[in-house]
């Protein structure tokens, strides 16, 4: 048995007292306790002086936060929970990690730490003998560039095995980035117009109706680039136009995006639009002269057998119109238009709603009821869910407990995906100003070739039939 085919047996988490332990681990690890998965010691680490009667005070109120507390669940989180009061530079931190984990031999060890503190903590676990035989999560953002991404490979793979690293990206934990991949791959009607034979650009739209939310000082250090489109955007690129996975492992599909990550062309300069909403100068943590983008736009290309000469739009922004995900699939017109003349001419697509809801939809021309040959879109809605899922944390923890890496990023895939977006991070010239509300720089809307234009996400999820 290899140790990925093992269950972790104890979970310990540094940052306990931070803000994504507030936000996502408390919620995640209370899903998993309800759900009869959880049956190991939680170790919290932080130093904030605090007593495990307040982590425990904070974890309720952490699920209080995200919406229900199952009392039972709760309950045993008070009882499996630690904590560990130490410096993380400390080397009895670790003496007491150590005596808390007792007879574990598998702990999972979740670093929800600023990654500058990498360093210290990996090499604190390895020098108490906590990193043997355990697996590390590590969160983004994975570095800030390719540079640092390899720094911080090197200090990881110090201690750790890769197959004993997980790197989240949590786009990859949602349940409509699973049917992504699983629509693609489970149907034999895309493959033959997956390509740049009948494909006419692919579009990707994050937008977020809302600012920054407090983040200012982490936004300065980031800036749309590398806080969602070098991970989730890129990762969902991949997952759209990777080839199939040869094989049922995680490795088979990690090797096939990969593949796909290393035929993606780094981005110039003039392939980007770069935005900053009216207003963010006044955020708390954010500089008066700041020129980080709140928007990007770009045009990707994917120099590969399939996808040559496909131009990939991808544009995400804070205080956009409304706040939705979405991946347009735009397939070229028949040869030759013989009933429509509208100009212009109507084309079929796919279309992923990623979220608020998971939408799955092809739209398609059909006649107008009535003596004329003139036709109308409809839309054909394959999957339409609202319903509650688990959590992306919930999920990717779950996963990283049992050792299955394939919602998670490998070492080669995150420092190649880097390599897309290195050249355009800090970009000199000035990011141009938007309308919060406003669909970002009026630049941006000239970005897609000829006369396409981007496609808006709009409030409502397309519903079955005709659109016009
Ligand atoms: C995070 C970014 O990784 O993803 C945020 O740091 C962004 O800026 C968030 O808002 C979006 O994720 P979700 O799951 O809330 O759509």
């Amino acid at each position: 048995m290899t140790r990925s085919d093992l269950h972790a047996d104890a979970f310990v988490f540094f940052g306990a007292t931070g803000d994504l332990a507030y936000k996502k681990i408390f919620p995640a690890l209370h899903a998993l306790l309800r759900d009869g998965e959880l049956d190991m010691p939680i170790i919290g680490i932080a130093k904030a002086g605090w007593t495990l009667d307040q982590l425990r005070a904070r974890a309720r109120a952490s699920l209080e936060h995200a919406g229900t507390v199952d009392e039972a669940a709760y309950g045993r989180l008070c009882r499996q929970l630690h904590y560990i009061d130490g410096d993380y530079a400390d080397d009895r931190t670790y003496g007491q990690l150590r005596a808390a984990l007792r007879d574990a031999r598998r702990p999972l060890h979740y670093l929800a730490i600023p990654p500058s503190l990498f360093p210290t903590v990996v090499q604190g676990l390895a020098a108490a003998g906590c990193a043997r035989d355990a697996r590390v999560v590590v969160e983004k953002p994975f570095g800030r560039d390719l540079a640092s991404a390899r720094a911080l490979n090197r200090v990881l793979h110090g201690a750790f095995d890769e197959s004993a690293i997980f790197r989240i990206d949590h786009y990859l934990g949602k349940e409509a980035v699973q049917n992504l991949l699983y629509f693609r791959f489970a149907n034999t009607f895309l493959e033959p117009v997956w390509n740049r034979d009948y494909v006419q650009s692919v579009q990707i739209t994050m937008a977020e109706d809302f600012g920054v939310q407090g983040r200012g000082a982490f936004y300065e250090e980031a800036g749309a680039i590398r806080d969602v489109v070098q991970n989730h955007l890129l990762q969902v690129t991949a997952l759209l136009a990777m080839d199939a996975p040869v094989g049922h492992d995680a490795a088979s599909l990690q090797a096939e995006k990969l593949r796909l990550f290393r035929g993606m062309r780094p981005l110039r300069p003039q392939d980007v639009v770069r935005g900053q909403f009216d207003g963010y100068r006044n955020e708390p943590g954010v500089a008066k002269d700041s020129n980080v983008e709140t928007f990007a736009a770009l045009r990707l290309h994917i120099d590969t057998w399939r996808w040559a000469g496909v131009p990939f739009y991808i544009r995400t922004g804070k205080c956009l119109p409304l706040t939705a995900t979405e991946i347009l699939v735009d397939l070229k017109t028949p040869p030759l238009a013989i009933f429509d003349t509208i100009e212009p001419p109507q084309s079929n697509t796919f279309r992923f709603r990623l979220s608020p809801e998971v939408v799955i939809s092809a739209s398609a021309r059909v006649k107008q009821p009535g003596a004329a040959m003139r036709g109308q879109s409809v839309e054909l809605v394959a999957r339409r869910d609202m319903a509650d899922q688990q959590t992306p944390y919930e999920r990717l923890l779950g996963d990283a407990m049992r050792g299955d890496a394939t919602l998670f990023t490998s070492d080669a895939s995150v420092e190649a995906a880097w390599a897309v977006v290195d050249p355009v991070l800090d970009l000199p010239e000035p990011v141009a100003p938007y309308r919060a509300g406003s669909w970002g720089p009026a630049a941006a809307a000239d970005l897609p070739d000829g006369n396409e234009g981007w496609h808006d996400p709009v409030a409502e999820p397309p519903a079955d039939g005709a659109s016009g």
